[in-house]
């Protein structure tokens, strides 16, 4: 049996300087599932998630709104919560920096890591825009050497600050990063982060006296604490770390903290050292997970593919979201969230698989035994290939989870939903009712049934806590006094939970399908499937212009976006002689893209990579061979030789 562990989980804590987008849903449905897991196995947990308050930026926000900045991140940080409450999202905590109880652990490890040598006065020099006041460094300027903001000129200045000597850490964080391979994940992550700190890491900045939204330095309350210091140290808040040393002895080390990839550095660098100045030990694990980027493109508020998770939620569900989200991507990869593939997912395994799967059994149980299971007497080669492979799924889960293969795990309960349909097909019940003789057989079916359902319930339950609980209860568990708050992972291991004499219940829909319209192109969000919706019903205005064949307009060249992509890595595909997998870069705020291309038959993996090409970037992603292909490069080919198109330009260039 698993040894049963405290077990410590957070996300990262939000800046509430915008709503939250479904990106933020993603990285909090995944440390939920893990969270649910992890109770379900019998683990005393604590799940933190919370909120980042301080900083320019949002005093800024609340200047605008003529507010104070408590008011303005009680609003927002109110809408957070809410969120999570919709999206079933089971935190212990919500941890806030602006609460008493952070300020005062800021403070304390402030003072601590200052007496102890490792804090000094120093001077803080940097580019700053006076009209946005902000700072910038020499990359995050434009194009002429402006703020990337406002555009003006920006001035060099310097100003009294507090540094933290993360150079002396230097060694010591990077001989942990090499002796625990366990500790960054996935993998490449790893990788990044040796690199990063073998080019020498400097002191860090960890004070501002031009703004004063934020925690006070306890001796010199001109200078607030800066962002890292104040954010990071939320994980020790919540556990006790002033006052209660019980319950943070049972916490500390944290088992996991889940972070978006591009703040892996922050929470594997600077957060390690601040905890080896504190004497403190490191988190077990710190998983970077990949971003959601809507079809096939980062969210932007500019390019208006912003996706509400509450305007989804009010659409589709909760449950359906988080499935969706939970299986379609790979933890450590980008992913992609299109509501073509939402629908397509929600129509196929959850209206389709999974509902089908009870409706059909309950209803049997009810037509053909009047609602009541009996124990099972004898089984046949078909119930007993049907047991084995119950038991093998419930073993693939628990092995899956705790390995945080979310996807792959959700895809193997889906085998066997696919298995529990097969297996009515292969039983007809309906014809064994037909035969008085049949009786025993069909009770086994009707019960080897409902005991599938109720593991299929069990295992669900990280992913989609309502469904997995009205499945529960559609099987009468409920009524026959087991409580699907009470049920543990143990209930699943063994087959046989069914009480003999069930009454199952009415069979309830569980995912209405969704109908599409035939000419409906697929769109990301419900806001642009209203407008298009909308813009079917108005008639067209302007006249048709009639061109002669094969002739575009510019307005339809201006539909394809072409950019610069730099080839990081490439290698060829698996039973695919003529394509190659590129992953490419198209800017570094963007997200890393997956390109297919055939091209294998004139190129060597090798060749290419560090090549500066020519990406279409708004090309619909498909699948091939099982890989998402996230747009296409271009190639000038006589049909015997082929090139690609190169460009002496940076990575992300608009190519028009
Ligand atoms: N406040 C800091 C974190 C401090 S943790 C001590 C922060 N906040 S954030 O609101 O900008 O981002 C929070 C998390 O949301 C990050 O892990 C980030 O990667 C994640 N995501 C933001 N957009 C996302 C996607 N599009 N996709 C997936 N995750 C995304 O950073």
């Amino acid at each position: 049996m698993r040894e049963k562990k405290p077990f410590y989980i957070t996300t990262p804590i939000y800046y509430p300087s915008a709503k939250l987008h479904i990106g933020h849903a993603y990285c909090t449905t995944i440390a939920d599932a893990i969270a649910r897991y992890h109770r379900l196995a019998g683990d005393d947990v604590f799940f933190l998630t919370g909120s980042d308050e301080h900083g320019l930026k949002i005093q800024q926000k609340a200047e605008e709104a003529g507010i104070q900045p408590i008011e303005y991140t009680d609003k927002i940080v109110a809408s957070f919560q809410a969120l999570w409450k919709r999206l079933d999202i089971s935190n212990d905590d919500f941890i806030r920096t602006t609460q008493k109880r952070h300020e005062r652990v800021v403070q304390e490890i402030f003072r601590r890591i200052y007496a102890k040598g490792d804090i000094y006065k120093g001077e803080y020099k940097g580019l700053y825009c006076t009209p946005c006041e902000s700072y910038w460094t020499e990359h995050q300027l434009d194009e002429n050497g402006c703020c990337p903001d406002c555009h003006r000129p920006v001035q060099e200045v310097a100003e009294e600050a507090y540094f933290f000597k993360m150079s002396k850490y230097q060694d010591r964080i990077l001989k942990y990063i090499e002796d625990h391979p366990d500790f960054i994940q996935p993998a490449s992550r790893r990788n990044e982060m040796i690199n990063f700190i073998k080019q020498g890491l400097d002191d860090l900045c960890i004070s501002r006296t031009s703004f004063n939204w934020g925690i006070p330095v306890p001796t010199d309350p001109k200078h607030v604490i800066y962002v890292w210091f104040d954010a990071l140290t939320n994980y020790l808040t919540p556990i006790g770390f002033l006052d209660d040393p019980e319950k943070f002895q049972k916490y500390w080390p944290a088992d996991l903290h889940l972070v978006g990839k591009e703040i892996v550095r922050f929470h594997t660098i600077i957060w390690p050292c601040i905890l080896m100045a504190l004497d403190l030990p490191l988190p077990k694990k710190v998983y970077g997970h990949g971003w959601l980027i809507v079809d096939g493109d980062k969210m932007s508020k500019s390019k208006g593919n912003v996706v509400d998770p509450n305007l989804l939620i009010d659409e589709f569900g909760a449950d359906a979201i988080r499935y969706f989200l939970l299986r379609e991507i790979n933890l450590g990869q980008d992913g992609n969230f299109s509501r073509d593939a939402l629908i397509s997912r929600i129509n196929s395994d959850l209206a389709n698989d999974l509902g089908n799967l009870l409706h059909r059994t309950l209803n049997m149980t009810l037509k053909f035994q009047d609602g009541v299971l009996t124990a099972p007497q004898g089984e046949s080669e078909v119930d007993r290939s049907l047991k084995v492979d119950a038991m093998a799924t419930v073993q693939a889960f628990a092995t899956g989870m705790e390995d945080m293969k979310l996807s792959d795990t959700i895809k193997t309960v889906w085998a066997f939903i696919g298995r529990a349909n097969k297996y009515i097909d292969e039983t007809a019940p309906w014809a064994l009712a037909k035969d008085p003789a049949k009786k025993q057989e069909l009770a086994n079916v009707m019960y080897n049934l409902a005991e599938s359902l109720r593991l299929i319930s069990v295992l669900i339950s990280p992913f989609m806590p309502q469904t997995s609980e009205r499945i529960w209860n559609q099987l009468g568990l409920t009524d026959a006094g087991k409580a699907w708050s009470d049920v543990q992972l143990e209930d699943a291991e063994t087959w046989g939970g069914v009480p003999a004499g069930l009454h199952v219940g009415k069979p309830e829909q569980l995912f209405p399908r969704i109908e599409v319209e035939k000419d409906e192109a697929p769109v990301a969000n419900a806001k642009a499937a209203k407008k298009q919706k909308q813009a079917k019903q108005e008639p067209k205005t302007k006249k048709e212009e009639h061109l002669p064949e094969g002739i575009i307009t510019i307005d339809d060249f201006a539909k394809v976006q072409l950019c610069v992509a730099e080839v990081l890595a490439c290698e060829p595909v698996e039973n695919a002689d003529k394509l190659l997998k590129l992953t490419l870069s198209v800017g570094s705020d963007a997200p890393q893209r997956t390109v297919l291309s055939g091209i294998a038959q004139f190129y060597q993996p090798a060749e290419l990579v560090g090549k500066h090409l020519v990406l279409v970037k708004n090309l619909k992603p498909r699948k091939m061979r099982g890989q998402l292909s996230e747009g296409m490069i271009l190639a000038a080919s006589d049909g015997k030789a082929l090139k690609v198109v190169e460009v002496g330009m940076p990575a992300g260039t608009e190519v028009r």
